[in-house]
């Protein structure tokens, strides 16, 4: 008896390994315009992988599928399960309810003044300095601040989490170093939770107080989970503004006109975001776990399969995207771009990550309107999840 195997291209492709800026978008377009569908086999779990728009849209909103217990596909089998990040369904639905008022429009508002102040300071810092590796200094120090800031903790904590969020994501989450420094923000958070339980603070304005408050805040995680959640947070949030910075900057550095458009008039700054934030998805991809077989457009895929849905060859799909490698301003459909994801683990932290990236543009080009890459830097992204490893710049 022959039986006819459904025809699926294997792909060795293995986008974990450093490589020249934009290398990792390069590999990602060659294989969508080539194929829609691949089996990957350059891990040791193979996966499923979704390269076109339209396939990785539909899929992220099928929750009943595809599960986020397994939320990256190239480390599906990672031992901390983040919340919300790793939850689904209901269990997921609740926390978000929960989290999502501290990271609203409205409670990002309520950090202007902070967010713009601090971002003047910091740059003034070194301005006069006529050079600055941006990635390695500014680009951490102020999301961390500005997430202190968000969940009512010290800003002057800033320092301290500097080193832990380094050592996290130098070698992403692997290694001793990266270990200790997990052991390190989970000591932060249970010493800030005891503190709290003895002189609760406003639970309107201190997140940790409102986890803990007995009507407002989620009574069914345990303490061991709400540092968890803390966690999360800071491994969601603070590595990939840096790398949105890194990857925002070096385009400005290299694009004299699109930066003198911006520096011209600021008020294009909130579209020129969400343009970077297409053409530079520092998520490569989100990971699923099949719950259920299905044929999804021909794909047979079994339960137990790993999925990658392929957020950054997506959001360069020539088929929604007219000319899709070009930055434009004023591109008509910008906002359908899935670097903040879609559905419902959609980026809790977008409107907080767009303010910061507005603010720092803005302010950068008060201060330093002129400034290029300084010479013979090359510019070297990590695999994974993108992120420069260094980004000099020189101004006069
Ligand atoms: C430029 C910066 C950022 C980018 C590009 C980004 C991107 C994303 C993407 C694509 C997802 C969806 C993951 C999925 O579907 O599995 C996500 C989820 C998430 N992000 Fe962000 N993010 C950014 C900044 C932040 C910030 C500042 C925070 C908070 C401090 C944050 C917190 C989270 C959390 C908690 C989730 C999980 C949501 C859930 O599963 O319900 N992110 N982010």
């Amino acid at each position: 008896m022959t039986t006819t195997e459904p025809r699926c291209p294997v792909s060795h492709t293995d986008y974990r390994h450093d490589g020249p800026i934009l290398s990792h978008y390069a590999m990602a377009s060659a294989e969508r315009e080539a194929e829609p569908f691949y089996l990957n086999d350059a891990t040791s779990h193979p996966f499923w992988m979704l390269t076109r728009y339209e396939h990785v849209l539909e899929a992220i909103q099928m929750p009943e599928y595809f599960s986020n217990s397994v939320s990256n596909a190239l480390s599906p089998d990672r031992k901390v399960r983040f919340m919300p990040n790793n939850l689904d369904g209901e269990e997921h639905l609740r926390l978000r309810r929960v989290l999502n008022r501290w990271f609203s429009p409205a409670a990002v508002r309520g950090l202007d003044a902070v967010a713009k102040r601090r971002a003047r300071e910091l740059i003034e810092e070194f301005a006069p300095d006529g050079r600055a590796d941006l990635v390695d200094g500014f680009a951490l120090r102020y999301p961390t601040e500005m997430f202190l800031a968000t969940i009512g903790m010290p800003v002057e904590d800033g320092p301290k989490f500097l080193g832990w969020v380094g050592a996290l994501f130098a070698n992403l989450y692997k290694g001793p170093e990266a270990e200790a420094a997990v052991v390190s923000i989970r000591g932060y958070f249970a010493d800030a939770i005891e503190d709290r339980l003895r002189s609760p603070r406003d639970p309107e304005t201190d997140f940790l107080s409102r986890m803990l408050h007995p009507e407002h805040g989620p009574r069914w995680l345990s303490h061991d989970d709400l540092t968890t959640v803390c966690l999360s947070l800071v491994t969601a949030g603070l590595d990939t503004t840096r790398s949105g910075l890194g990857y925002v900057f070096a385009h400005l550095a290299t694009h004299p006109e699109d930066r003198r458009t911006l520096v011209g008039d600021p008020d294009l700054v909130p579209k020129a975001i969400e343009e970077f934030m297409r053409l530079y998805s520092l998520i490569l991809q989100e990971g699923r776990l099949v719950l259920k077989d299905i044929d999804f457009h021909g794909l047979p895929m079994k339960a137990g399969d790993i999925l990658w849905l392929g957020i950054a060859s997506a959001n360069r799909d020539p088929r929604k995207f007219s000319c899709p490698e070009e930055f434009r301003i004023d591109r008509p459909n910008t906002g359908h771009h899935l670097g903040f994801g879609a559905g419902p683990h959609r980026c809790l932290g977008m409107h907080l990550a767009r303010h910061e990236l507005e603010v720092v543009v803005r302010e950068w080009h008060r201060q330093i309107p002129e400034y290029s890459l300084a010479p013979g830097a090359e510019l070297i992204e990590r695999g994974h999840q993108l992120s420069l490893r260094s980004l000099p710049l020189v101004w006069s």
